[in-house]
């Protein structure tokens, strides 16, 4: 059975942006891909872009669609296996999986890390869990270490601005945040990039909060966010929390804001985020109501990443 987890797991990574913008173009050609379909949606987490943009891709294709909020809509999930479940889970996922899956077609689950155990987070243990319970295909929509539909709506966003560029220059910059975040949008961007001939990536992040290897290699990474910078045709940002220090916030000397000034440094560049951003935190104002900013139509084609993805499943 197929799943959509990361790059390359249904179809190549070109393929899938160019199906997304056939999509985008024609969103209603594929209605009787749907047709007795139902689409589950199961979230662990918060959501607005990819709660929403799946349904409407869902709907655009014709399908039904159900969503149900973990933790506030079924019964307390219990995770573990072998407990005496005499505390405060009512539920095993290993029930509450097959069951939901057997009300849909195919099944898109979010679940964010624990930020706690490296590990854990990494061996991707509860996605593995619902795999191996689910009668249906499952789409990722953002585990512990990636953001598959977030990465692929990126890349479809680059080629519809830049369609016959041969090679792009795009820079993935950390930028500074409150609190300490998952590392699975820059991970999976990363992932996505390195796996597209047409885009040269390289990643500008404070010492410390270096990417894993298996997901920022070959790509070069940089502490010179300015030098990063230069030329650049996209300025892709993003904060996340050291992964060698697994979680934490590090120390980060100088300014790490996406400013114009910095903007001016790029070959006319475009600034993207997956939002949600936090304004004069992460970027100023200036960037994101600039007519470079991309960051409404990367959301808008979140609607045309889950759209391919689950046309290719159903
Ligand atoms: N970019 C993204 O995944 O947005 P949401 O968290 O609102 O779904």
């Amino acid at each position: 059975m197929k799943n959509f987890l990361k790059a390359n797991d249904i179809a190549p990574v070109n393929k899938l942006v160019a199906k997304g913008l056939q999509h985008k173009k024609d969103p209603f050609v594929s209605q009787h891909l749907g047709k007795n379909k139902t689409i589950g949606l199961l979230f662990f987490n918060s959501s607005l872009r990819t709660r929403l943009s799946s349904i409407r891709a869902a709907e655009n294709l014709g399908a039904k669609v159900w969503v149900l909020d973990a933790g506030k809509d079924g019964w307390n999930l219990e995770f573990e296996h072998g407990t005496v479940m005499d505390g405060t889970t009512a539920e095993h996922l290993k029930e509450a999986i097959q069951v939901m899956s057997s009300y849909c077609d195919v099944m898109g689950v979010r679940a964010f890390p624990k930020l706690i155990d490296r590990e854990e987070d990494y061996s991707e243990k509860l996605f593995k869990d619902i795999l191996h319970y689910s009668k249906v295909p499952v789409v990722s929509l953002e585990s512990a270490t990636r953001h598959p539909l977030q990465s692929l709506a990126d890349l479809i966003t680059m080629k519809e601005v830049f369609p016959e560029r041969q090679k792009l220059k795009v820079v993935l910059s950390w930028a500074p945040h409150p609190r300490a975040l998952p590392q699975s949008v820059p991970n999976s961007f990363a992932e996505w990039c390195n796996a597209a001939d047409w885009i040269d990536l390289s990643i500008a992040a404070p010492i410390g909060y270096e990417l894993a290897e298996e997901f920022s290699t070959p790509a070069t990474t940089t502490s010179d966010q300015v030098a990063a910078f230069e030329n650049a045709d996209i300025i892709y940002t993003k904060n996340w929390s050291s992964y060698s220090d697994y979680g934490a916030r590090p120390h980060v000397a100088g300014d790490w804001i996406i400013s114009a000034e910095k903007m001016a440094l790029t070959n006319n560049g475009k600034f993207m985020h997956c939002l949600p951003v936090r304004r004069n935190v992460v970027v100023a104002d200036a960037v994101i109501d600039s007519k470079n900013s991309l960051v409404i139509q990367q959301a808008e084609n979140r609607i045309y990443s889950a759209q391919a993805v689950f046309a290719e499943l159903l």
